[in-house]
């Protein structure tokens, strides 16, 4: 038997998250910039927590790193193990948690996690294991959405309709650098940010809800939800498309996320 707290806010997520794969298109540049950011040498042992479809893994493993993904969706796994497949050498992709790493301590040179890690409950838990996992020296990189910018405010406004249990900690928190700080605490030195932003190519804001609603898992669980309460969810999409409009021009959503560096002591 379980004694994890979260355990079923977790397996709901593990399917929710299962039809995020046409996203990693857009994903898959920013992929690129977090592996530069982290400056990923050849021959490090990388770890890519909440690896989805494997585009951090990959592209880590492409700058010749020997690196490890874990992910909660056996759904995104399948993706990650054929997106590696069309590469030489080996990526071992595992579902699993990141508050629970079955990784021994200090194993890695660097870990990472791209919009990943953000979603697990408890970032006191999380850190601690992206940390206990990580040598002395190493780095620890991550991609997260701030929380009053465009992909922000949409899981704001998720967690307003189809709020988390009781103890876990809104995502957004993970794309405030003040935050970050507090969370990382004195385990590191060195922490830089640099932001970058995703352009999500999309016909309408309109378009861009219908996509959030067909590939993003907590969207999609809220308007599953909303299912019977035709007026709220109404509701719900016309608060969605009002985010989108005011990040959208020239048929692109800008989407700027931020990313954080440090050095483990
Ligand atoms: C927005 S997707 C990002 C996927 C991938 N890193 C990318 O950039 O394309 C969020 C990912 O986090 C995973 N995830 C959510 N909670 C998790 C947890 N507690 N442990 C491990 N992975 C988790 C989801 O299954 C999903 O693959």
């Amino acid at each position: 038997m379980t004694t994890d707290p979260f355990a079923q806010f977790k397996a709901v997520q593990r399917e929710a998250w299962a039809i995020f794969a046409p996203t990693a298109a857009f994903t898959t540049p920013c992929a690129a910039a977090l592996v530069d950011f982290a400056g990923i040498n050849r021959g490090e042992s990388v770890l890519d927590v909440g690896c989805g479809t494997g585009v951090v893994a990959i592209t880590a493993a492409c700058a010749g790193a020997h690196v490890k993904g874990l992910d909660l969706s056996p759904a995104l796994l399948e993706f990650a193990r054929h997106n590696a497949s069309l590469l030489d050498g080996e990526i071992e992709f595992i579902e699993g948690d990141a508050e629970a790493l079955p990784y021994p301590d200090a194993a890695f040179d660097v870990v990472l996690s791209q919009f990943g890690h953000m979603f697990a409950p408890r970032p006191d838990v999380t850190i601690a294991e992206m940390l206990r996992v990580l040598k002395p020296g190493g780095r620890i990189a991550f991609s997260t959405w701030p929380p009053e910018l465009i992909v922000g405010r949409v899981f704001a406004l998720v967690g307003r309709y189809l709020p988390p249990p009781p103890g876990a900690a809104p995502p957004p928190q993970w794309g405030s650098p003040d935050i970050i700080r507090e969370r990382l605490g004195d385990a590191v030195i060195d922490i830089e940010f640099q932001r970058d932003e995703m352009r999500f190519p999309t016909l309408s804001p309109r378009h861009y809800v219908a996509t959030m609603e067909q590939t993003i898992g907590p969207v999609a669980k809220v308007v599953a939800t909303l299912s019977d309460d035709p007026a709220r969810l109404v509701q719900f999409r016309r608060e969605l498309q009002e985010l989108a409009t005011q990040s959208f021009a020239h048929n692109i959503i800008c989407q700027p996320f931020l990313m954080t560096r440090a050095v483990k002591r």
